[in-house]
């Protein structure tokens, strides 16, 4: 029997509404008990004071790659950047090669993922098959088989008839439809966001309203239709404002935004640095602004990743040739702190509890308590350190935040009772 006693710990548990220093007892695969003056018999101590203990994060958007470009990432290398970012369970995006539209690649990367046992893989499915925007996968069936979100993600859902009926089997079978917003005719040949940057840099520009007409609409058809619609990678302050308001009317609407739109503006494009060049692009500072409020005032459910490896011959290209995307699951909590002027308890919640009340998975995101699996990360959120220092779990190279200083460290993360990440250094 493993037993482990967290000594000290500032256990940030948003499920429970707990935030004060105890100790943390794990037996087996679970939550034993929390207090102080807790049977040490049989235990080994982790020293937690001045740490964090907190739900396992879950992240709603990561590309894992596998299959098809194994040479950038695999659910293994993938799962095991997770755990050292504190994990223990994400959302695998669906544009893979093959796409994952059907229960076979589904099946394939579940696999996958419990091979490798690192963090708890929930595959994503594709909305219509091949990502081409036209028919739709088999929604009842991929559910049938545990898929909660299904996405076209790096491809908006251009068609409001396709994107109505996704909604509609969407409520049928209790699943999230999530969109990557981006209109067609707006977005054609995009470099960066519209706006002064572009202008200056000569970079071609996509404007704010690209994204936002498709959160209006989608907005409008999950009204109508009542099924479960997800914006992801929120990147204009105008959907925010949309977005408000649409849950202040009641919808079931709820969206996330990514660590580095939180950070960075086109204006810090003018070094044409292509680890920068990400799907949305980096806004203007008031959108950053409206997105970091969004978060505070929690219109934006969830910080999700949209971990996006890419391989070096894709990013040490002209910039307009890159492929878009940044890694981000190392980085996450650092970043998000950075971003959140240190608020642990919300970077906690919108990091884990709320992600996991998006997917529906019980076994995460709180509350931390007795008989509760233990599915935990452990963090110091003062600790600084240089990103690059050492070398990505990833096999992706390009992060955002290359020669950043972040505050932020993960020390433990937990996986039902047994160390993914121990002292920061992942097990196994
Ligand atoms: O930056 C991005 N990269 N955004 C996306 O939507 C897709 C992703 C990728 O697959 O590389």
């Amino acid at each position: 029997m493993a037993r482990f006693l967290f000594r000290g710990a500032r256990l940030v548990d948003p499920a429970s509404g707990h935030d004060a220093v105890t100790d943390v007892l794990v037996e087996d695969e679970t939550v034993e008990a929390i207090g102080h003056d807790l049977d040490r018999r049989g235990t080994e101590l982790i020293d937690a004071e001045g740490l964090v203990l907190a739900p396992g994060f879950v992240d709603l958007h990561t590309h894992l790659r596998e299959p098809g470009r194994e040479d950038a990432e695999t659910v293994e290398t993938g799962s095991r950047a997770a755990a050292l970012g504190g994990y223990t369970a994400l959302c695998a995006m669906p544009n893979t090669d093959p796409v994952a539209d059907t229960a076979a690649v589904i099946l394939e990367v579940q696999n996958l993922g419990d091979k490798t046992g690192l963090v708890d893989v929930h595959p994503a499915a594709a909305i219509t098959r091949g990502l081409e925007g036209e028919r739709m996968t088999e929604i009842g069936e991929l559910a049938e088989l545990g898929v909660r979100l299904f996405t076209d993600d790096h491809e908006c859902v251009q068609s409001a008839q396709v994107m109505r009926m996704a909604l509609e089997y969407a409520r049928a079978y209790d699943v999230v439809i999530a969109q990557h917003a981006q209109e067609a005719t707006l977005s054609e040949g995009w470099q960066m966001h519209e706006g002064y940057w572009s202008a200056t840099l000569g970079l071609r520009g996509v404007p704010a309203e690209a994204e936002a007409v498709v959160v209006a609409r989608d907005i409008l058809l999950a009204g109508r239709t009542r099924g479960r619609l997800h914006v992801t990678h929120t990147s204009a302050g105008l959907s925010v404002l949309l977005i408000r308001q649409a849950r202040g009317r009641g919808l079931r609407v709820t969206a996330d935004v990514t660590p580095h739109h939180l950070t960075f503006i086109d204006q810090d494009l003018q070094g044409y640095d292509t680890n920068l060049r990400v799907n949305p692009p980096f806004r203007s500072a008031e959108d950053r602004e409206s997105l970091r409020e969004g978060v505070r005032d929690g219109t934006l459910d969830a910080v999700a990743t949209d971990h996006a490896p890419h391989g070096v011959e894709d990013k040490e290209v002209e910039f307009d040739q890159a492929r878009p995307g940044t890694t981000g699951l190392e980085t996450a909590l650092g970043a998000a702190l950075g971003a959140l002027d240190g608020d642990v308890g919300l970077a906690v919640a919108r990091m884990s509890a709320e992600p996991a009340r998006i997917l529906g998975l019980d076994e995460h995101g709180g509350p931390v308590a007795p008989g509760r699996p233990a599915n935990l990360t452990v963090f110091d959120p003062t600790a600084s350190w240089a990103v690059g220092e050492r070398p990505f779990a990833s096999k992706g190279r390009n992060s955002a935040f290359l020669g950043r200083t972040l505050r932020g460290r993960i020390l433990h993360t937990m996986l039902r009772g047994r160390f993914t990440v121990r002292d920061g250094e992942a097990t196994g």
